[in-house]
């Protein structure tokens, strides 16, 4: 397959290829092509970043969400999720625990819930700048006005996580009963413009999802060009509308991540807890594939269980430090090494 190798040798090369060429290539894969993509992958990940893979701690702060995305188990229609709200004391009492296992950003995640203002959430930004000092700090909060990411950024923040989710207005309809395509995107845009590392990303095996919804994709996140792409499988989550549908499939993944890899090579690119839900190895299949980060949860030990986005999430009875040693052992597995620096994109 002489095309097959002209179109990797390319894609590699110029970190892109004609819509065309890719549905093809998608199309077209045997194992040794797939094989060629991660290697390709590897090295383009190894060219900007070397082995390090950069540690966030996440804390999941509400499980309180207004929406009603169809794949999410915290949906707010889910009735069977016993909801909890963090206080700011709880929060900094994660961030205290994470300071000292060495983390050195805090990823501060929850569903789309209002009680958390503007002000709040800026008097939190403030406080863990002070108090933990040298730290990065990622907001993951859902959509909000232009007004409010800019007071948060102006508090500090640094960083914010707002996945696309996919690329397909059509398929993003039928998923967001409630939710608004082109707002989604308009908050990407509107975080950069602020100032903030932005993190887009989307899901792979969602019901109906297609090849060509996923290239919608990878051409999406070229022109968006964020720091950071977050790609997970969809996993069902049972009381939710998709909960009997199928998971996505660890394989797809890998190539959606590797191809992202070259398409967007400066961008930060985790390996997901969702992959390890998945498959026992599916974070180090990721990092093998191209990925460079990670996101231990620092939620406290009562709550962890409490943030179930899907079904059988894995980490939920573990303790922090616990994940910290055993996500390494994994990490060194692959031949890579942990980096616990603030870990910023090398994109501008
Ligand atoms: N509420 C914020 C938002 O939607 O951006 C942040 C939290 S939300 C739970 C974080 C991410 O979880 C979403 O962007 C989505 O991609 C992912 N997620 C939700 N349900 C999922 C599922 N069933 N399978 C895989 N990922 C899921
Ligand atoms: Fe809420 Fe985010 Fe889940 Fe949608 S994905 S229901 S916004 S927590
Ligand atoms: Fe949490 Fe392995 S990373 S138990």
């Amino acid at each position: 397959m002489r095309r097959i190798q002209d179109v990797l040798s390319q894609l590699y090369a110029e970190n892109y290829i004609p819509k065309d060429d890719m549905i093809w290539l998608l199309e077209n894969l045997d194992e040794e092509s797939r094989e060629q993509i991660f290697d390709y992958a590897r090295k383009t990940r190894d060219k900007y970043y070397g082995n390090k893979v950069f540690m966030r701690g996440l804390i999941e702060f509400s499980n309180i969400c207004s929406k009603n995305c169809i794949y999410c188990g915290i949906r707010a229609a889910n009735k069977n999720v016993d909801r909890y709200r963090l206080t700011k004391d709880e929060i900094l009492a994660c961030c205290k625990e994470g300071y000292e296992l060495g983390y050195r950003t805090f990823v501060l995640q929850s569903g789309e819930d209002k009680w958390y203002t503007t002000s709040k959430v800026a008097d939190l930004i403030s406080a863990i700048k002070e108090l933990f000092p040298g730290v990065a700090v990622t907001l993951s909060l859902g959509e909000r006005s232009y007004q409010e990411y800019k007071l948060w950024h102006e508090a500090g923040a640094d960083r914010y996580l707002l996945r696309h989710e996919t690329a397909s207005r059509s398929l993003y309809e039928k998923l967001h009963p409630d939710g608004d395509f082109d707002n989604r995107r308009q908050c990407l845009y509107n975080l950069k413009e602020i100032g903030f590392q932005i993190g887009a990303g989307f899901m792979v095996g969602l019901p109906g999802q297609t090849y060509y919804d996923l290239v919608e994709d990878l051409y999406f996140l070229k022109e968006l060009n964020p720091h950071m792409i977050g790609i997970g499988p969809f996993i069902p989550a049972s009381g939710t509308p998709l909960g009997k549908e199928k998971s996505g499939k660890v394989e797809d993944v890998l190539i959606m991540l590797a191809l992202t890899r070259l398409m967007v090579p400066k961008a930060l690119l985790p390996a997901t807890t969702a992959m390890g839900t998945l498959d026992p190895k599916g974070r180090e299949k990721a990092l093998m594939a191209g990925a460079n980060v990670v996101m231990p949860n620092l939620s406290p030990i009562a709550t962890k269980r409490k943030y179930q986005l899907y079904d059988n999430k894995i980490c939920t009875g573990d303790e922090s430090a616990h994940c910290r040693v055993c996500i390494e052992k994994r990490i060194n597995s692959t031949g890579m090494e942990v980096d616990m620096g603030r870990g910023d994109s090398l994109i501008h």
